[in-house]
Parts: C-alpha cells; sequence; structure tokens
C-alpha cells in the first residue's frame, strides 16, 4: 500500500490493519519515522489540515503546508507538474485537498512519492471515512447488521462517498436521508440499502445517524434552498435528537441551526468530538501503514 486515493481501493484486511494500527496509536504506542511531508491545501480545512499535522509530527516526520495561494498551480501549473517537482524535492508523501478530482488516478501513482487524499470535490475523503467506520466501531463493536443513516446533502459529501462504502464493506446496512434533488440517482456503488422520504420512517430505523454539512459552496447560486426550511425538514432538532435510539456522528464542520440544532450539537449521544480526537490516530495508522516502508 503506497497510495491512499479512495476507499474503493482498500481491501477489508488492509482497513482491519489500520484499525489495528488506530487502536495501538490511541493506546499509546510510539513509533519514529523519518522523512518530510508536504500538505497541500487548496481547500480550506481545520481538523484534517491540523490532524495531519499531528499525526506526521507524532511520528517524527517533518511537515511542510501550502496553501491556495501559495503554489505554483495559481500560475498555471499542472498537478502533475506539481506532483514531480514535489518528488523531486525529496518529500516521501503529499497529502492533498483539492476542489477537483484528479483522473485518471493512475497517471499520478509512479512519481515515487505516496499521495494522500485528504478530500478531492465530491469524490473522496478516504480518512475522514476511516474515522467514521473506526469510531462506530469502537462504540457498538461489531457492525454486522448496525443499521446506518446518512442524512443531509449526499449529493455534495464525499465523506458519504467514502464513508458508506465502508460500513457496507463490514456488513452494515446504509440507509440515506436528504432532499430529493441531493440524493444522487445511482447510490449502488456505495452499498445504499434504503432511502428514505422523512425523518419519521428513518428514526425508527436507525442505530447510528451520520448528519452530513449541507455544502453551500458546491451549490449554484440559484439552487441553495433555504435553510430554515432545510433545517425544519432534514435538521437534526431537538426533538429528533431525543427520538435517537442510538449515537449521531457529524464529520465537521457543522451549520449550527442547519444540518443540527445548537440545542445537541455536544449532547450526550453526540460523538462529534470523539471523531475529532480519533482524527489524529486514524491519519497515524495511515502514515504509518504507507511510509514505514518508504
Ligand atoms: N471533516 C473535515 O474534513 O473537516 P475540515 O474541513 O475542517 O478538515
Amino acid at each position: 500500500m503506497k497510495h491512499l486515493i479512495s476507499v474503493f481501493e482498500l481491501t477489508k484486511d488492509q482497513v482491519s490493519d489500520l484499525f489495528d494500527l488506530f487502536i495501538q496509536f490511541k493506546r499509546g504506542r510510539q513509533e519514529k519515522l523519518k522523512g518530510d511531508v508536504a500538505l497541500l491545501f487548496l481547500e480550506s480545512s481545520t481538523r484534517t489540515r491540523l490532524s495531519f499535522e499531528k499525526a506526521c509530527r507524532n511520528l517524527g516526520l517533518n511537515t511542510y503546508y501550502a496553501g491556495a495561494k501559495e503554489t505554483s498551480l495559481e500560475k498555471g501549473e499542472t498537478f502533475y507538474d506539481t506532483i514531480k517537482t514535489l518528488s523531486s524535492l525529496g518529500f516521501k508523501a503529499l497529502v492533498f485537498r483539492v476542489p477537483f478530482v484528479l483522473f485518471p488516478y493512475s497517471a499520478y501513482l509512479n512519481e515515487g512519492i505516496s499521495l494522500i487524499n485528504a478530500g478531492d470535490g465530491t469524490h473522496q475523503h478516504p480518512t475522514q471515512g476511516l474515522i467514521d467506520l473506526f469510531t462506530a466501531m469502537e462504540v457498538h463493536g461489531s457492525l454486522e447488521g448496525l443499521k446506518v443513516l446518512y442524512v443531509g446533502d449526499i449529493y455534495h459529501s464525499r465523506v458519504f462517498r467514502s464513508g458508506a462504502y465502508l460500513f457496507s464493506m463490514y456488513s452494515a446496512s446504509v440507509g440515506v436521508l436528504g432532499p430529493k434533488t441531493l440524493v444522487p440517482s445511482d447510490l449502488s456503488p456505495f452499498g445504499v440499502c434504503c432511502i428514505f422520504d422523512s425523518w419519521e420512517e428513518a428514526i425508527e430505523w436507525a442505530d447510528l445517524v451520520i448528519c452530513l454539512r449541507l455544502q453551500e459552496e458546491r451549490f449554484r447560486e440559484n439552487f441553495i434552498p433555504s435553510k430554515e426550511s432545510y433545517f425544519l425538514q432534514f435538521g437534526l432538532t431537538k426533538d429528533r435528537y431525543q427520538k435517537l435510539r442510538g449515537f449521531f456522528m457529524h464529520p465537521g464542520p457543522v451549520n449550527v441551526n442547519v444540518d443540527i440544532s445548537e440545542d445537541v450539537v455536544y449532547a450526550e449521544k453526540s460523538l462529534i468530538l470523539r471523531q475529532v480526537e480519533n482524527g489524529v490516530y486514524t491519519r497515524m495508522a495511515v502514515l504509518y501503514k504507507l511510509l514505514k516502508d518508504a
């Protein structure tokens, strides 16, 4: 395993190995690697960027950060040439967050540098998918038959596209609830078994709820729904929270009083801060697995 671009490339054995490493790092296992990691974030980020940075430093790796306006991509250099340049500069790995999808990925994989996807457009966010999976495994143990409900802006969600596939890999049942215009027509690659029309029926079904962010920045202006009506129909209100029989997650950042009511974001059934904490250990596991032999 040299790259992590998409969860679709992972086998269950590899995910299980990553989970074992995650647990070990969370329990205090110490490992030291050598080398330099470039963090290239062309979209904003708090938790992914800083937890990757922290994970690198916990493993003894040096980090070098560049944001959207700070690279020669601004001057028209291609992403391919950027990868070749970073490889020639001696970087072991490139952690990238970009608003586009690198296609075909195969063109980028043989430049002697590990590529780690920290979110590419609406395509994949593999480490967030792993965080959500591992957090659910910590809480529930076996995921077999667990009913996992994704709620909200499914269409724009790379978190959903990574997480749902991983939950299905572990024989969880995945359902979705969202505005009809924000639910993709073909959900079969992600193992979705149920599409719900209302919270009322979904709440009866779900053991674990994963709320998603309404991604306003990805809408064409005239298609942005009213936030008030979105919250009323699809938000996790206090009343719905009280009816949940299990926990809920959100990958963050939360649109408060749009995705989730301010009354319950950090309430007892919320795993949001646990997901954030698990971000560092999940990313340590990924970095260690990819770079230990590099
Ligand atoms: N979940 C997530 O990707 O959050 P950030 O955008 O803050 O990194």
